[in-house]
């Protein structure tokens, strides 16, 4: 099913000049690029962004690092499209505990701290990317990172040899 999906390159992917590496990822892999820009996180986006639901399902504190965190500096927002997305950008970037992200993924080559370490010095685990992990979350996200006429519609010359 063709799908769209939301990348962000966090603060540190971005301080660290990880961007086009990143970009790079998504791109070879056949996968098209319909929206993308730099943006400074305001403390609304950044709560539409990490709602209630990061509280429930990682705790109240990791919402408020993650706040922190996500406002330190510009992001990349990166609209994806591609046959199962969600599914396929979710495996280039790799687990949410860089620890256990394996070689290859963007998290597993770029960091590797633990979700400990991270609680002990008070953050988050600074994996690099943020994306989308459904399709309601996709649609969601991407509403609230792009407008409408900030997404386009065009075709990849080769587009013929890959869908
Ligand atoms: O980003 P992803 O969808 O893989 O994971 P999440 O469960 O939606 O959590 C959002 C972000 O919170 C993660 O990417 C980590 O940066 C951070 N996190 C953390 O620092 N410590 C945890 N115990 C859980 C999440
Ligand atoms: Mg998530």
């Amino acid at each position: 099913m063709l799908q769209q999906t939301l990348v962000l390159v966090k603060p540190d992917g971005v301080q660290r000049g990880l961007i086009g590496e990143i970009i790079k990822r998504f791109e070879q892999r056949g996968l098209k690029i319909i929206g993308l820009k730099l943006v400074k996180v305001e403390e609304d986006t950044a709560k539409k962004h990490y709602t209630e639901d990061i509280s429930q399902r990682r705790g109240e504190k990791v919402r408020e690092n993650l706040l922190k965190f996500i406002s330190l500096g510009p992001v990349v927002a990166i609209a994806i499209e591609g046959v199962d997305a969600i599914e396929n950008v979710r495996k280039l970037v790799g687990d949410t505990e860089s620890k256990n992200a394996l070689p290859g993924t963007i998290r597993g080559d770029f960091s590797h701290v633990s979700f400990n370490y991270a609680k002990e010095k008070g953050t988050v685990v600074k994996n690099v990317v943020h994306a989308s992990s459904s399709l309601e979350e996709a649609k969601r996200e991407l509403g609230i990172w792009f407008s409408l006429d900030e997404i386009h519609d065009y075709k990849r010359v080769e587009e013929e040899h890959i869908f």
